[in-house]
């Protein structure tokens, strides 16, 4: 009898089962968007500029590291003033395929955003009174502004260029990508199998779309409370009951892109899983109800790896 020959026919049996991407609940990441090159660069410029913080320490990219996933490796970044801020912060990789924005969805449009974040107290501390000064005495940037704005210079232009320069932080090229797009082989086996326990077991329920996440609200904590075993509740620990006020919305939180995340340590909107294994066991435990076998959450995270594009262009 011939019995690693027959496991090899079976594994190639049921290779071929599972390698027909056609109608997945994961859709690739869409192309770059066609955008004004002048508009992309005065964000791009933007983007890196402490000057949109109060005291000139902080530009986006202080916290929003693009060499580090987009994110930085901290639970809680510092802000302008140096004290931590109330939550991890996310990465702006694919963040354009979001449907809202923050880990509570309070904004909808990264316009808003830039907003939210350079006017805040506890990140970048400034007015837009200051900003559109500082950026019009720049004689280069009112040079640039006016040749991509008809009215140079505004909170609204300079809103618009961040986020149009943020439409392009897209991540193409994953594996796992590539594998939709009809690639199959580009997957082992294992990476496979780990996509279909992923299915199977249910993250798909949460973590699905064009970002893998990013297109729904959901409790954290759906078996057992997170926050109370963890301990030492806060105000962000509440989510998105701190946009409604609706008693529901206690520690819902918008589900995170799991695009890059191998990458994207440490995890969740309180940054309390220090590496991808422990976040995955919190939500085998917490939004599932079950633990897997050790063999299954292996093959979940070789899957999750696949995840991990490349950023194009980026200094
Ligand atoms: C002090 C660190 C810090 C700075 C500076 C900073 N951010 Fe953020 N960013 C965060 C944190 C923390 C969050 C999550 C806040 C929340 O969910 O309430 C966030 C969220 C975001 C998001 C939403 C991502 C998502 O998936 O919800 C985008 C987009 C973003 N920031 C872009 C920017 C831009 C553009 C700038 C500069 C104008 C900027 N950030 C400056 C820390 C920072
Ligand atoms: C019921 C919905 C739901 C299910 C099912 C679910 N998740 Fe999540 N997931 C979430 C939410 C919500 C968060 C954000 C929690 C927070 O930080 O407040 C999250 C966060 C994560 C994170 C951390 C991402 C980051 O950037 O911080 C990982 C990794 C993750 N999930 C993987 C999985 C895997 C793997 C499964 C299946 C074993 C799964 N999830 C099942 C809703 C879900």
């Amino acid at each position: 009898m011939n019995r690693p020959g027959s496991l090899v026919l079976l594994l190639g049996l049921c290779a071929n089962a599972i390698a027909a991407p056609l109608d997945e609940p994961l859709k690739p990441l869409p192309p770059k968007p066609h955008l004004d090159a002048r508009r992309v660069e005065l964000g791009r410029q933007l983007f890196h500029d402490p000057r949109l913080s109060i005291n000139n320490t902080l530009s986006c990219a202080s916290c929003h590291q693009l060499d580090k996933s987009g994110a930085d490796t901290r639970a809680f970044s510092n802000g302008f003033d140096g004290q931590p801020v109330a939550v991890n912060t996310p990465t702006v990789f694919n963040a354009s395929l979001n449907f809202r924005q923050f880990w509570d969805g309070r904004v909808e449009t990264l316009e808003e955003q830039s907003n939210v974040v350079i006017t805040s107290p506890h990140e970048m501390g400034s007015d837009w009174n200051t900003v559109v000064q500082r950026i019009a005495d720049d004689a280069a940037y009112g040079q640039s502004f006016r040749a991509a704005y008809p009215d140079a210079v505004s909170r609204a232009n300079i809103q618009n260029a961040l986020a149009t320069y943020e439409r392009t932080l897209l991540t193409p090229d994953s594996r796992f990508d590539q594998y939709l797009l009809g690639n199959t082989d580009i997957l082992t086996l294992e990476e496979k199998y780990g996509y279909q326990r992923f299915k199977e077991y249910g993250c798909i329920a949460c973590h699905q779309g064009v970002n893998i996440g990013g297109n729904m609200f959901q409790k954290f904590g759906v078996f057992g409370d997170y926050i109370a075993d963890r301990g030492n509740p806060t105000v962000a620990d509440q989510g998105r009951f701190n946009v409604t006020g609706d008693e529901d919305d206690r520690a819902v939180f918008k589900v995170p892109s799991l695009r890059n995340v191998a990458l994207t340590a440490p995890y969740f909107h309180d940054g309390s899983a220090p590496t991808l294994e422990r976040a995955v066991d919190v939500m085998f435990q917490y939004q599932l109800g079950r633990m897997p076998s050790e063999e299954d959450k292996t093959l979940i995270i070789l899957f999750l790896k696949t995840l991990t594009g490349h950023p194009e262009g980026q200094p």
